[in-house]
């Protein structure tokens, strides 16, 4: 059975004190079992967020470096990010590709270097809206797995989580049909399968983009949609929770 994941992606959001009072929250909330919560808060706030949920929701980093330690001012690593007990880093963000230009090979880089810290590793991808318009989606996510994620190892698959989130339904209120999504998702396991057939049904794919409360349900029932990537709801406890129990 594959995992059902909420993830909730902060982005440059909320201070420390904003920060700790979500995590109180949700630890004396009641989480639906079936659903693993994650957490991605400013990696200012990793140390106190895994002190204060623990093991009830997985804590993780929005961005890390490829280098393992070095002369790369600003920048961190996905060991220094186990070693404040965070368990996974978010690598590929379209905010990451198109605002910090983020290639496919330094993702690619990045990717293996995740995974061999021992970090769940979620992967984004997804179209901008002409490539949508252009009938080039399929094709570019393909390109995105295939140069970015697709060298990893067997073993290295089972730390991987992936992400469609197509560029113009991030932050925009647009959010993808609950069928495109479908399609998307279908065609991403498809090339899974070409490449691992073993991990092709055990990979979590998620959605993300302009997911809430209000289409959460829809898309969760969606055969290959197995949970959400969320921006803007996940920075509020009822809403953010509201999407968990949507399964
Ligand atoms: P929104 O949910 O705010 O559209 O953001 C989605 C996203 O970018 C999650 O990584």
């Amino acid at each position: 059975m594959r995992k059902k994941i909420v993830a909730g992606n902060w982005k440059m959001n909320k201070s420390r004190d904003e920060a700790c009072d979500f995590f109180n929250l949700i630890q004396k909330s009641f989480l639906p079992e079936e659903v693993q919560l994650m957490v991605f808060p400013s990696a200012l706030y990793l140390t106190e967020a895994v002190g204060i949920v623990n093991n009830k929701v997985i804590i993780g980093a929005q961005n890390c470096h490829f280098e393992t330690k070095g002369a790369f001012t600003g920048e961190i690593s996905s060991s220094m990010i186990a070693s404040v007990g965070a368990n996974a880093v978010i690598v590929g963000h379209s905010e990451r590709r198109n605002l910090f230009n983020e290639t496919n090979t330094m993702l690619a880089k990045k990717a293996s270097d995740v995974v061999q810290s021992g970090l769940t590793l979620i992967f984004c991808c997804g179209e901008m809206l002409h490539e949508r318009e252009n009938q080039q989606h399929f094709k570019v996510v393909e390109e995105q797995l295939k140069n970015g994620l697709f060298h990893l190892s067997l073993e290295q698959f089972a730390k991987v989580i992936i992400a469609y989130e197509p560029v113009w339904a991030i932050g925009t209120g647009k959010t993808a049909s609950a069928s495109d999504a479908q399609d998307m998702h279908c065609f991403i396991r498809s090339l899974l399968s070409q490449i691992h057939p073993s991990v092709a049904h055990q990979t979590s794919i998620l959605y993300g983009g302009s997911c809430t409360p209000a289409n959460a349900k829809e898309l969760f029932k969606q055969p290959d949609i197995d949970g959400g990537l969320i921006g803007g709801a996940s920075l509020n406890v009822s809403d953010f929770l509201a999407i968990a129990n949507s399964f």
